[in-house]
């Protein structure tokens, strides 16, 4: 360590400011030695009651504690604004950007010089890693791990059993009582979703990026290693410090290929496109919508729902995370550095695969087709994106009748009418549920299908729509569609009874009509008016980009730094 503590610029002051600086801290009972030099460790804590999935972080705080004291280091947690993905309405996407800067400046301005994040459900990770990436300090994230698996009348059940039970009941298959003791069978441990949805998906990104040690992705929440991975992380951040290994020496371009790589092979979210775009643009690094395209033919080897039929925990025992990147050596970028300062590779060469039944190998893969698919035409001139893993191959090439729903609430009135005029070839359209025009941008694209046709056996139909998709969710559904409707995007002139094509493999989605057509239409639309005229949701609406951008506020892309140039006193 030869350069000083960015924390002596605090602690180590003489006269009233280092007084200040100390005096305050010392009334948590701090002995003074704890202040005089020891790298300061901010663990930043999405720990919430309302957000069940991130419960039981004070406890997972306490094993990082236990690391940071053990490796020399003095630990300080401090809460942020924390995200539950069930609760929050209109959505917790909306408050991602939000996070993220309570995140960012909570870093900047305490006298830290490293940091411990601990994420868990689905936006507590990117908005954690966004907001630490435009600080820019010696970063390591800590995941809360997956729930264990639901047990419902001896079946396994998860999150993405939800949208199962709820076509069930609705065609009248489950009664409200089945429903209601299936809730309380499906999330019984601590921990996050089960399933390679969003939450997992970040855990994934995370180990993927480098961010994390190895194994962060998969451990439960409720298995002690879980705590071990924290303590262990509390003391390699403190290490972090000492050799200066910044956020930015981790999160190259290499990184960030490396967990789209990995993204493909896990089946992971649809989600994970966005945030990841948000994520490069903080630490600049150049990525755009072209790169997620499964250029590399990376085929699907995790067996995991909703793309297959495992759940996290078996994921866990079969190897994890290190397991399935072993089998894909030969596409990674094996010398990224990770937390640990050494190539990522050394993170999963000694792994082993204990169920291949669970992870596959690259000669003998679950499903050809993994990762995301990135559409574009005239529907959708800046891409939408498509996951065919769940997505059924006799849609994947489709041409059929638009039904147009203009806004989520035109959508709920009109699904379940026995009048509306849909059949199975007909290509659902939602508008208007895009960052701007919801806003944030929430999990409805995955619409339900019409009861009348769920109950003639209609598993799935084409779905478009500016807004996304829960990671848990599935279907051919197309989503992030930018231009969003409510900037004036194509989305917003299609009507009911337009010719929609989609070809997933020739990456097209075009409405048939004339460039005149599209024109005059657009030429009549009404402008969109935001529904607040104040506070965040007014500052998200008029600064908000664009889905193929990452959906980011302009005003926070890229970094500021670790600097503070003025003192407080
Ligand atoms: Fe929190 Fe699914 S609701 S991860
Ligand atoms: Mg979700």
């Amino acid at each position: 360590m030869d350069k000083e503590l960015r924390s002596r610029q605090w602690f180590g002051r003489k006269g009233k400011d280092g007084f200040i600086y100390r005096a305050w801290m010392k009334n948590q009972g701090i002995p003074a030695h704890e202040l005089q030099g020891k790298p300061v460790i901010g663990i930043c804590n999405t720990w919430s009651e309302l957000t069940p999935c991130n419960a039981h972080f004070r406890e997972l705080a306490e094993s990082v504690k236990h690391g940071i004291y053990e490796a020399g280091g003095f630990p300080v947690e401090f809460p942020v604004m924390s995200l539950g993905e069930t609760l929050i309405k209109p959505t917790a996407m909306l408050y991602r950007n939000l996070v993220s800067m309570d995140v960012e400046e909570s870093i900047r301005a305490n006298p830290l010089d490293g940091v411990v994040l601990l994420c868990g459900c689905d936006k507590t990770t990117p908005a954690l890693i966004m907001g630490a990436a435009s600080v820019n300090l010696p970063t390591i994230v800590v995941s809360g791990g997956p729930m264990l698996t639901g047990k419902y009348r001896g079946q396994d059940i998860s999150t993405s059993d939800v949208w199962r039970f709820s076509e069930a009941y609705r065609s009248g298959v489950m009664s409200d009582e089945e429903l209601f003791v299936a809730e309380a069978c499906m999330t019984r441990s601590r921990g996050h979703c089960a399933v390679m949805g969003t939450a997992s998906t970040m855990a994934c990104m995370v180990e993927s990026l480098g961010l994390s040690l190895p194994e962060n992705a998969a451990i439960p929440a409720a298995d002690s290693r879980r705590k071990v991975l924290a303590h262990l992380s509390g003391s390699r951040i403190v290490d972090m410090v000492n050799e200066d290994l910044k956020l930015s020496d981790i999160l190259t371009r290499q990184a960030f290929e490396n967990a789209i790589t990995v993204n493909a092979a896990i089946g992971g979210s649809t989600n994970f496109v966005i945030h990841l775009l948000a994520i490069a643009a903080r630490i600049g690094v150049d990525l755009g919508m072209d790169d997620f395209n499964n250029i590399k033919n990376i085929p699907l080897l995790a067996n995991l729902q909703p793309s297959g039929k495992y759940f996290m925990e078996d994921f866990y025992y079969a190897g994890g995370l290190p397991a399935l990147m072993k089998e894909l050596h030969a596409v990674l970028h094996r010398d990224s550095i990770t937390v640990s300062g050494k190539p990522i590779e050394e993170n999963y060469l000694r792994s082993e695969c204990f169920n291949r039944d669970m992870i596959a190998t690259m000669d003998k893969p679950f499903n050809l087709l993994a990762g995301i698919v990135v559409v574009k035409g005239n529907l959708c001139e800046n891409g939408a994106v498509l996951k065919p893993s769940a997505a059924s191959p006799a849609l994947m090439n489709h041409t059929g009748r638009a039904v147009v729903f203009e806004n989520i609430e035109d959508y709920k009135a009109k699904i379940d009418d026995p009048n509306l005029d849909v059949d199975e070839t007909s290509v659902l359209v939602l508008k208007n549920v895009g960052p701007k025009g919801y806003p944030g941008m929430p999990e409805v694209g995955n619409m339900s299908i019409p009861k009348k046709l769920l109950e003639k056996g209609v598993t799935d139909m084409v779905r478009i729509s500016d807004g996304r998709m829960s990671g848990t969710g599935f279907g051919t559904v197309v989503l992030h569609v930018s231009p969003e409707a409510a900037i004036g995007g194509t989305l917003a002139i299609v009507q009911n009874g337009d010719i929609i094509h989609l070809d997933v493999a020739a990456g097209l989605l075009q409405v048939e009509l004339t460039e005149d057509e599209i024109i005059r239409r657009k030429g009549e639309l009404q402008p969109f008016e935001n529904l607040t005229s104040r506070g965040y949701v007014w500052l998200y609406q008029t600064h908000v980009e664009q889905a193929h951008l990452g959906a980011d506020m302009v005003f926070l892309k890229g970094g500021s730094g670790t600097g503070v140039l003025r003192d407080s006193h």
